[in-house]
């Protein structure tokens, strides 16, 4: 459907970009200009750019840009009507077309679809035929209680059980279809998604279902199959679980791979443990979690794939604001297996001693390596040279360099002037990279600096000056001496100048 100008000028009044990108990510005004942590990648200093002049926005550290709408687009992962739709309710603005009450129909069906689906799916788990997925959860050491606390049920190992229930109640096979609680064959007959498979409802903070994961109770099949995304699901916005551990009075989250980690965990007594849905924890989760925690206590596999994921998450959930800390399963593939083997007491105690996620990068840098050889002391000092020089805070630096210092046996002062050192070339490299990206997003961007253009042989050579200082910082007094800032004649290369 076609929006007219009209509304979309409304629509952007309505919704300034600074306040719009305030709400993800604190913004600081320098005059017309904006900047802010760029919520599309893991950053430490600000280098998205918001311009209030053209009510646009750039990063110069990964290259998102563009308007409101697109900004939208990109952080809740929303089509333009969706984003326009998103942007519209933000300011109270009314949508111009009743195609809206047509969405907001779909939606309410698949709510319904899914409420249904879940109450049919727990009696077939408890009082169907088939007794394998009951079978299955109690080989599981899951108890009555846990069953009922998180609904979970059993899908018949069967084509059409679901689909007729559905039937029954009035359903048609599409709103099966858009729930993905059904699909099409290629011949058009719906069948059932989920079939001969325990289940796990998602549900979301209002207590609607929101989708499905199943599992596989005999290896047939992928070992978890989830729904897709619906009208009333995005799996990369929620979390499993989040419903239950909203109401924990604690400010820390535990934050585990897979569902039935979450269910031992919560089952071991602790309510507040979420999941992600069977995809990589994203931005949008992590800021979800910071809604509801100040600390997360990432308890991810033991395995390989297990700690690239927690490298992942402690990047995400620093920029969301959250401290992390890092749980050591020893002899167990999970905490399931680990709370299963040693009882959760000794889980708790694994708790109260996580490793702070410093802690974590720190231990890593010794890996494979002897650090009481020289060699291998060498080449271990020089990795968490690198870790410790990206510490924003230099009293935590210093409380690291100290530490590093002791278990090495080395003098603190040299430690301390190489983590500077680093601190100082890593500053003259972003410098330059913010430098090269500025210039090529000119040359794209004309309208921001349509300066450059117009002297171009100038521009040039002050492009030129700015590179030299970036190299020779040392030259910064002797240069200044013999050139003032008005005589640039680009404000942007006058701008890093004075910088
Ligand atoms: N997952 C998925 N699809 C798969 C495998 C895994 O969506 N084919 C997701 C699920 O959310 C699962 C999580 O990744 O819970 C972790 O996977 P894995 O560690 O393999 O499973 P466990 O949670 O340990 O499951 P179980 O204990 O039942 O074997
Ligand atoms: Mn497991």
């Amino acid at each position: 459907m076609a929006l007219s100008e009209d509304f979309i000028y409304q629509l952007r009044l309505g919704n300034p970009i600074e306040d719009v990108v305030n709400s993800y990510s604190t913004i600081k005004r320098h005059g017309s200009t904006s900047k802010c942590l760029c919520p599309f990648h893991s950053e430490k200093t600000p280098s998205c750019t918001i311009y209030s002049d053209t009510q646009s926005f750039y990063c110069f550290g990964c290259g998102a840009g563009g308007d409101v709408i697109s900004f939208i687009k990109k952080i809740e992962n929303l089509s333009y009507y969706e984003a326009v739709r998103f942007l519209a309710e933000r300011a109270g603005i009314a949508m111009p077309d009743t195609s809206g009450d047509d969405f907001a129909r779909k939606k309410s069906r698949t709510y319904e679809i899914n409420r249904e689906t879940a109450n049919f799916y727990f009696k077939c788990l408890l009082s169907g035929s088939d007794k394998r997925g009951l079978a299955y959860f109690k080989e599981r050491k899951l108890l009555p209680q846990t069953i009922k606390k998180y609904g979970l049920g059993y899908a018949p190992d069967q084509w059409d059980a679901l689909r007729n229930h559905l039937r029954s109640l009035g359903f048609t096979d599409s709103e099966m279809v858009t729930a993905d609680v059904c699909r099409f064959s290629e011949k058009g007959s719906c069948y059932d998604n989920f079939r001969g498979r325990v289940i796990f409802p998602i549900i979301d903070l209002r207590g609607n279902v929101i989708a499905f994961g199943g599992r596989t109770i005999d290896n047939r099949g992928p070992k978890y199959l989830n729904s897709a995304d619906t009208p009333v699901f995005k799996k990369s916005r929620n979390l499993f679980s989040l419903n239950f551990a909203k109401n924990s009075s604690s400010k820390k989250l535990i934050l585990a791979e897979g569902y039935m980690d979450v269910i031992a965990i919560n089952q071991a007594g602790f309510e507040n443990v979420v999941a992600t849905l069977g995809t990589a924890l994203t931005p949008e989760q992590a800021r979800l979690m910071s809604q509801y925690a100040s600390e997360v206590i990432i308890s991810y596999d033991s395995d390989a794939a297990g700690q690239a994921a927690t490298q992942r998450a402690i990047n995400l959930l620093s920029s969301a604001g959250l401290t992390t800390k890092i749980i050591k399963l020893h002899d167990a593939k999970d905490p399931d297996e680990y709370i299963k083997k040693f009882g959760s007491t000794r889980f708790k105690f694994l708790l109260d001693e996580s490793n702070d996620a410093i802690d974590f990068e720190l231990s890593k840098c010794k890996t494979g390596l002897n650090i009481s050889e020289d060699s291998d002391k060498y080449t271990y000092l020089r990795k968490v040279v690198g870790v410790i020089s990206s510490l924003d805070d230099s009293l935590l630096r210093d409380v690291y360099i100290s530490k590093i210092s002791r278990e090495c046996e080395i003098n603190t002062s040299v430690l301390y002037s190489k983590v500077e050192e680093a601190i100082k070339n890593k500053h003259k490299i972003k410098q330059k990279l913010e430098w090269e990206s500025t210039k090529r997003s000119l040359t794209q961007r004309d309208e921001i600096n349509p300066e450059a253009s117009k002297y171009s042989a100038q521009s040039k050579a002050e492009e030129f000056i700015i590179l030299y200082l970036i190299k020779n910082q040392d030259k910064l007094k002797e240069i200044k001496n013999k050139i003032s800032a008005d005589e640039f004649v680009t404000s942007l290369t006058k701008k890093f100048f004075l910088q």
